[in-house]
């Protein structure tokens, strides 16, 4: 036996001991109960703010490179300014350290800061960066094994040209409206259409849909979020020989797919078996998802071993 007499509780209790959240604000990090933020900052006030939701695997974040890349060009989008990527790098090193979770969920949010009850953005002073780490929570299991439940709502994704969803702001009403929709007719999650009935994305992840031995997911120019996983998915995929599009989709494609996934930071991949009262395929996930999971595992597995190696100085997504 490993742990002898009174060692195991011993040992569980130091790791639910080390287990925290930790919140970073502008440089200086609190316990959850002791942060606080402006009820005059925009992020609340608006939404006026941009995100980026990073995971770690054995303790290192994971595609950090790409997840700040994309923080920036959304603040850049909404004329937010970002203080520099490597100070935030630095300041979510430190309070990972600090959490000291064997896995986190970390969240990073740019607000434009406070200012006068107006909407006008050049009255903002300040703009206010929050980094919260807290230990990452697996989704259920059987969500993988047995494959989820989407149903497609009525509410369209917002167009590209009224609030771009490429944009990762703060103001996630469009996907919070549809996963209402969703979760209240009993589905697990939503898949959004765009205006002209065109499959966008599901309400916080990318969709992937296999048909025959083609795997294809909305092209950017659908209007969606431009996803870490997804780009890494295609990755993948290509690497490993499959046929690979970005283009336009719509339902008939995806009752008559053989397999349909969703994609996210927090999910990685996740097998979908029906939409709306259609079963996908079988019914049960696919040959080619179990596949597509295993790879995205171990190529981020590999990474983050490489990044610990290199020090957090390399490129590992
Ligand atoms: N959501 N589409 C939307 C609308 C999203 O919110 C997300 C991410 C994705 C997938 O992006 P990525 O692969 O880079 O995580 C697609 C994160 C996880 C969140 O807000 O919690």
């Amino acid at each position: 036996m490993l742990f002898a007499g009174g060692g195991y509780r011993l040992w569980a209790e130091e790791a639910i001991r080390r287990v925290s959240t930790r919140v970073n604000i502008d440089g200086e990090v609190f316990g959850p109960s002791d942060a606080r933020i402006s009820v005059f900052d925009r992020g609340f006030l608006y939404g006026d703010s941009v995100y980026e939701v990073l995971r770690t695997y054995g303790g290192v974040p994971f595609a950090k490179q790409a997840h700040l890349a994309r923080l920036q060009r959304s603040a850049d989008r909404l004329g937010i300014p970002v203080p520099g990527i490597s100070w935030i790098q630095a300041q979510m090193d430190r309070t990972l350290a600090e959490a000291s979770n064997p896995e986190s969920y970390i969240r990073i949010v740019i607000t434009r800061g406070s200012g006068p009850l107006t909407l006008d953005p050049t009255r903002a002073r300040s703009p206010v960066c929050v980094i919260l780490v807290k230990p990452y929570e697996p989704f259920p299991e059987w969500m993988y094994e047995t494959g989820i439940r989407v149903a497609i709502p009525a509410v369209r994704r917002n167009l590209r040209a009224a609030l771009d969803p490429a944009i990762k702001s703060g103001n996630y009403l469009n996907s919070i409206l549809a996963l209402g929709e969703a979760r209240r007719a009993g589905f697990d999650d939503a898949l959004l259409l765009d205006v002209r009935g065109r499959i966008a994305e599901a309400s916080s992840s990318n969709v992937f849909v296999l048909i025959g031995s083609r795997l294809c997911t909305p092209a950017l120019e659908t209007g969606l979020l431009e996803g870490v996983t997804r780009g890494l998915t295609l990755r993948i995929a290509r690497d490993a020989g499959m046929e690979c599009c970005e283009c336009n989709l719509d339902t008939a494609d995806l009752i008559n797919a053989d397999e349909v996934m969703i994609t996210s930071t927090l999910r990685e991949i996740m097998p979908v078996v029906q939409i709306d009262d259609q079963p996908i395929g079988h019914g049960k996930p696919g040959p080619v998802y179990h596949k597509l999971r295993s790879l995205f595992r171990e190529h981020a597995l590999a990474a983050t071993r490489a990044e610990a190696r290199l020090g957090g100085k390399g490129d590992e997504s």
